[in-house]
Formats: C-alpha cells, sequence, structure tokens
C-alpha cells in the first residue's frame, strides 16, 4: 500500500551508502507504487553539482543496482522526484535556502537520513533544529556507527536528543530490514514447535556467523579506526544475538520488542580483562586468495603497517538468565573468509540414550540452521535411516526449505523496508537509545581487554575461516563449528 506523498532529504547524497543503497531501495518502493509522485527525495552534500549532474548520478546508480530492463519502466518517473542542494553541516552558506525550499508543514512526513561521516551527525542535527527543522512529523535516521565506545555513543545520543525526541529518532541497524532476520521472529513466534525447545533444556548451544569475502576495500580510514567488533559485533551479531535469545514479546508494539531486546543485552556475561583470553579471539588477515584471485593482507590494503586492528572475531558470548544459563553463544565474523555466508544455527541437546548398536554409525544432535544470506532458507538437520536391508544405518540429513524456491519472490533489500518504516513512523525495527548503549557497555571491556593486552590479533590467511585460535575457541568446549556438508 502507498505512503502519502514525504519529502526524504538524504546528508550525504553523493555518498556510498546513498548511492548504493538508498537510493536504489527507494527506486524500487517507487516502481512498486508504494512512493507517490509529488514526494520529494533530496540528495544534500558538500560537491557543488547541479540538479541535472545529481539526477544523472542517480540514475547510472539505480542503473546499476537495477539492471536496465527493470528499471526503465518508471525511471524517469523516479528521477523527477529527486532533487540535490549543495551544503556544508559546518557553515552558514545555503542552510536558509535549504530550510525555506523545505517548506515544513505539520502533516506533511520529513525524513533527514544521516548518511555522511559520524563525525558531523551532531553538526547537522543542530543546523536543522536551529532552522526549526524538528518539528511536526520530522524524523531524523542515524545510520551507525553510534560513537565508538559507550561514551562516546551516549555523547550523539544526548546532543542528537537536544535536537530531536526519542520518538522521532530511527537508529538503523540494516541487519533488522533483512527478511530473513524478521523471519527468525515468524519462525520463533509463528510456529508452536519451536519455543518449547528454545531454552537451556534443550539446546546446546547456539552459533551464529557472519562471514564476507570482501576487504576492507575502499573505507580503510573509517576501518581501521573501528575493526570488527565495533563495525560488527556491537551492533549486527548483537541484535541477531537479541532476536534468539529474547523472551517473547507480548506483541509486535516497537516497545514490546525492544524491551524484550534489552533485557538480553543486559542478561550478557561480561567478556573483560579477566576472561578475554578464553572467550575472546581477535585476528587480523595476511595475503592470500579470495573469490579465485590473489589478495593482499590488511596491512598492505590500508598502508599502515603497525595497525592493531582486528578484521575477525569470534566470542564465546553467555547469557546469566534462566533460559539460558550454561548456553554458549558462538559468535563468529570477518572479513577475507572463505565465502560470504551468515548463518545462525541453533544446535540442540544430543539424544539421552542411543538404541542403535554401533554399525548405525554416529548419531548427530539436531540443528536448525538459518540461513540469512546468500541462498535464504532454513534446515532442520535429522536423523534417519539410510534405505536399504543392510541394518539399520543411521544418516544426518536436511529438511530444507529455500525461500527463492518456496515463495518465489524477489527479496528486498534491507533498506526499502526500513526505509518505508521511517516513512510510515514504525520504530519496531529500529534500535532505542538504551539498547545501543547497553550494547556498547558489552563490547567496551573487551575492546579495553584487547588493548590492554600486548598480543597484537592473531594472522589469519584470506580466504581461510580465521586464526586456528577461532577453532580452538569452540573445540574446547567439545563442539565444531557447523558446515553444512552431511
Ligand atoms: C556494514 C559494515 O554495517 O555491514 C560493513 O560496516 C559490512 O563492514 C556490512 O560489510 C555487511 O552488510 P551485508 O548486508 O552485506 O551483510
Amino acid at each position: 500500500s502507498h505512503v502519502d506523498p514525504f519529502d526524504l532529504v538524504i546528508f550525504g547524497g553523493t555518498g556510498d551508502l546513498a548511492v548504493r543503497k538508498l537510493l536504489p531501495a527507494l527506486f524500487h518502493r517507487y516502481a512498486d507504487g508504494q512512493i507517490l509522485p509529488g514526494s520529494r527525495l533530496i540528495g544534500v552534500a558538500r560537491d557543488p553539482l547541479s540538479e541535472g549532474d545529481y539526477r544523472e548520478r542517480v540514475r547510472e546508480a539505480v542503473l546499476k543496482a537495477v539492471g536496465e530492463k527493470e528499471a526503465a519502466p518508471s525511471l524517469a518517473g523516479f528521477l523527477e522526484l529527486v532533487s540535490y542542494h549543495a551544503l556544508d553541516a559546518r557553515k552558514d552558506p545555503g542552510w536558509s535556502e535549504f530550510a525555506a525550499a523545505m517548506q515544513p508543514s505539520p502533516e506533511r512526513v520529513c525524513v533527514f537520513y544521516l548518511a555522511t561521516s559520524p563525525e558531523i551527525f551532531v553538526a547537522i542535527c543542530e543546523r536543522l533544529r536551529e532552522h526549526e527543522l524538528n518539528h511536526g512529523k520530522v524524523r531524523v535516521v542515524v545510520e551507525k556507527p553510534i560513537g565508538r565506545d559507550l561514551q562516546s555513543a551516549a555523547a550523539i545520543n544526548d546532543a542528537v536528543g537536544r535536537c530531536f525526541a526519542e520518538q522521532q529518532t530511527f537508529r538503523i541497524d540494516h541487519y533488522l530490514g533483512k527478511e530473513t532476520v524478521q523471519n527468525l521472529v515468524a519462525l520463533r513466534f509463528g510456529n508452536a514447535l519451536f519455543e518449547p525447545l528454545w531454552n537451556a533444556g534443550h539446546i546446546d548451544h547456539v552459533q551464529i556467523t557472519v562471514a564476507e569475502t570482501i576487504g576492507v576495500e575502499w573505507r580503510a580510514a573509517f576501518y581501521d579506526g573501528a575493526g570488527a567488533l565495533r563495525d560488527m559485533v556491537q551492533n549486527h551479531l548483537l541484535q541477531l544475538l537479541c532476536l534468539v535469545a529474547m523472551e517473547p514479546p507480548a506483541s509486535l508494539a516497537p516497545d514490546a520488542i525492544r524491551d524484550e531486546k534489552l533485557k538480553v543485552l543486559r542478561a550478557l556475561k561480561p567478556i573483560d580483562e579477566s576472561n578475554a583470553a578464553q572467550c575472546s579471539v581477535r585476528g587480523q588477515y595476511r595475503a592470500g586468495a579470495s573469490n579465485g584471485g590473489a589478495v593482499p593482507g590488511y596491512l598492505e590494503e590500508i598502508e599502515r603497517p603497525q595497525s592493531r586492528t582486528e578484521t575477525f572475531v569470534a566470542l564465546k558470548a553467555e547469557l546469566r538468565n534462566w533460559r539460558w544459563a550454561g548456553v554458549p553463544f558462538y559468535l563468529r565474523t570477518g572479513k577475507r573468509l572463505p565465502e560470504r555466508v551468515s548463518e545462525i544455527v541453533i544446535a540442540f541437546r544430543a539424544i539421552p540414550h542411543s538404541i542403535f548398536g554401533e554399525q548405525a554409525g554416529p548419531i548427530s544432535a539436531n540443528k536448525l540452521v538459518l540461513r540469512l544470506q546468500p541462498d535464504e532458507g532454513v534446515k532442520l538437520w535429522l536423523m534417519n535411516k539410510y534405505p536399504g536391508p543392510g541394518g539399520l544405518r543411521l544418516r544426518r540429513v536436511a529438511l530444507d526449505m529455500s525461500f527463492a524456491e518456496a515463495f518465489g519472490v524477489r527479496n528486498p533489500d534491507a533498506y526499502e523496508r526500513l526505509l518505508m518504516d521511517v516513512v510510515r513512523g514504525n520504530p519496531t525495527l529500529f534500535m532505542r537509545r538504551d539498547e545501543v548503549e547497553a550494547a556498547w557497555a558489552w563490547a567496551d571491556p573487551i575492546l579495553k581487554a584487547w588493548e590492554a593486552s600486548h598480543e597484537a590479533p592473531k594472522a589469519y590467511t584470506a580466504g581461510t575461516w580465521g586464526p586456528s585460535a577461532a577453532v580452538a575457541l569452540i573445540e574446547r568446549d567439545g563442539r565444531t563449528w557447523h558446515e553444512d556438508a552431511p
């Protein structure tokens, strides 16, 4: 269903996120008839571009993301919604004209999307307030990273909070917009089957893997100041953990879900100097092979040979509550790993007693594997009888559901859903201030423990599954990282 015409201003309108993700996502929503003519999509950046120049960039970006054939019928109409303002958040010129052009009206939704580098989030918010662009149906979208530790995150939240009310503030974590991540909620609470087993009584452990094949690419300056824990774990992986571990919310009301996620974050057992050596591994890739070609190591890529920034993290997280006591959540994420795959593995407990003899072969415990990307789907690994008269031999086989086959529809990009949620004013899939800060409160001591240790991150060869210590982290507990092969 469509939404009433609205205004969306993208600060950082010429940046990578805008061009690669936001504008193509908006295009899809327009092509599906959800965004109506009369809406305005306004790019803002410092570059002195004309409207024509900017539209040309947007045209190219959409063609690249969507393809000529699919884009053709709607592209001209979409570009008519697009305009551009050259503006510097740190300088006065242009702001009065911009404010006048916005013509704020109390009935019309207006979204300000901060897709800039985080250093200027606050400056932009303050300008918007100065020019009284913070009233009415105005919403502000704050991209990650929100800070680099608890203190800086709180400072950003305070500063944004002086300009916009919490209900106006949408902190985005694009993982929450992924179809398969939302399916986690559908699977858990749309089926009676799983929830009775969803606890320490029946689940042995959980694994969350977000693996990428790419390196740091053009983001060396940002990435080297962040590292995998800040870039991926503090937000995306913890959000996934929350959705797996939270208590059933009473409804999908925004605060119902967010309250439950917050409780999970607050139940995380601290990892600090006392246990970081047992519970955390950080790695940094060396030259190797990826996607079929030779690739340089991290240090060569960023041209800073002394960097200790981690490009890989593995953690053993634990929750101190009744449901999950004693159930480890093994998390791992990294760049330059062998494949791009994100999945959540729920590993159930082993059978309590086997009635089968040795000839039946080993009996693996059941696993529920949620494949978030690519090849989105759900697999449930079960033991079955291997066909034939040769006695009862067991073999593990998966009930295998592929989203593409089951539904046969295009999987929309996370930003499509999230952008329209902002326009509709639904914050369910956005992070509340207290969530972001609780996640930092857990991440901070890990970062401090690493800083305090004299060890550098452990080396791994690009194209492998991280340092061997990440394997040891889980094998020490008598478990292994899940592999899909039967
Ligand atoms: C971003 C990180 O938030 O997520 C990137 O900053 C990472 O480093 C990206 O590559 C991964 O997102 P996706 O949707 O490709 O899994």
